[in-house]
């Protein structure tokens, strides 16, 4: 998720056992062959790629040998896999910056066409592109024929821009291009992240497509799993919010699939430590105040589901130093917290 989930989050999300697979924040692919920096600032798993030991608990079917028959995907630490997302429109250049993405150890990759944002879809980027399924199909056509077929390229939409008239049609023109997988986020572009996700159409397109697909929107909890896979028919859901919300959420769903038992709530010392873990590995590089920020984002998506994070958030609002913010997230109570402006 783009400012939000980069590679420091990936890793204390795949800790425990949960998720399959990630993806990156998505590399703006405009008419040109990207720098590597950019490709390592979004995949820094590239650089130091993981030996993964997780790799037999991968269930996504994605992962294909490279050409020196070597399984070795960039990955979190855990050694779950990391997808590189590209998000653009021009088939060439999608082409070029996959092939740029390849050269620099990437072993699959995923396409965007579900961004919402008004600048990339202004641009052609993201969910403009479901107005055009013929368009859609070249561009995975293009990173497809370029990468060949040992690498799998994934595709993800939304049930379309305005309307959901092209859903079916974006969905197959995405197989049609050679993707390996489909996610769909089952809203279109102009319902934004507005409440209801509607998992039944994700279940229209599976049942029409031969490769997998993916259900994804608002799954917050165990029941909202259980509800979009029946009403989706989908084996796999993708996590978005919801894993930030609750950071033990796929580690919940696994727990369940493996014993048919619920796993605990997850208590406010388990969220505070992992938003602490999540500071000291920011703080490396980034000023205190950005790295107060960052907690101020993470906290913001746990407390409308959490009323202990909702105290500590409207408690350290207007905290900007980052050893206090840390001191009053690590409190017992929040009525603890000494509220001072810094
Ligand atoms: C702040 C934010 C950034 C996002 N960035 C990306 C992104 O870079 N790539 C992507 O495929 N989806 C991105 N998404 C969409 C999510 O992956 C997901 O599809 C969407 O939020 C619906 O799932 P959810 O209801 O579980 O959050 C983003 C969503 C949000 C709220």
């Amino acid at each position: 998720m783009e400012g939000v989930i980069d590679a420091h989050c990936r890793d204390l999300l795949t800790r425990e056992a949960g998720f399959d697979w990630t993806v990156t924040e998505f590399v703006r692919v405009v008419d040109a062959r990207l720098p590597p920096r950019v490709f390592y600032k979004h995949c820094p798993e590239l650089l130091h790629k993981n030996c993964p030991e997780l790799l037999h608990k991968n269930r996504s079917g994605l992962l294909h040998k490279n050409r020196s028959g070597l399984l070795n995907p960039p990955a979190t630490p855990s050694g779950i896999p990391v997808h590189l997302q590209l998000l653009g429109s021009d088939p060439d250049a999608l082409a070029a910056n996959a092939h740029q993405a390849l050269r620099l150890g990437a072993i699959s990759l995923d396409l965007n066409f579900g961004c919402p944002a008004k600048l990339v879809n202004r641009h052609d980027g993201g969910a403009s592109m479901l107005r055009d399924p013929e368009r859609l199909y070249r561009a995975v056509d293009a990173v497809q024929s370029a990468v060949g077929d040992h690498i799998p390229v994934t595709a993800k939409i939304r049930l379309g821009f305005s309307d959901r008239r092209l859903a079916l049609a974006c969905a197959q023109a995405a197989e049609a291009g050679g993707a390996a997988q489909l996610v769909v986020h089952a809203r279109t572009r102009n319902e934004g992240y507005r409440p209801p996700a509607h998992w039944e159409w994700i279940g229209r397109i599976r049942t029409r497509l031969s490769i997998p697909v993916v259900a994804n929107g608002d799954i917050w909890s165990l029941e909202d799993y259980w509800k979009a896979r029946t009403l989706s028919g989908c084996r796999d859901v993708m996590l978005g919010r919801g894993a930030l919300a609750d950071p033990w959420l796929a580690p919940r769903i696994r727990h369940w699939q493996l014993t048919g038992h619920r796993l605990p709530p997850t208590s406010w010392p388990q969220r505070a430590s992992l938003l602490s873990a999540y500071a000291a590995m920011q703080r490396n590089t980034l000023p205190d105040k950005v790295v107060v920020s960052l907690l101020k984002q993470w906290l913001n998506h746990m407390r409308a589901r959490n009323p202990e994070a909702a105290q500590r958030f409207q408690a350290l609002r207007r905290i900007t130093d980052l050893d206090t913010f840390l001191d009053g997230l690590n409190q017992p109570t929040p009525s603890a917290i000494a509220v001072g402006q810094s």
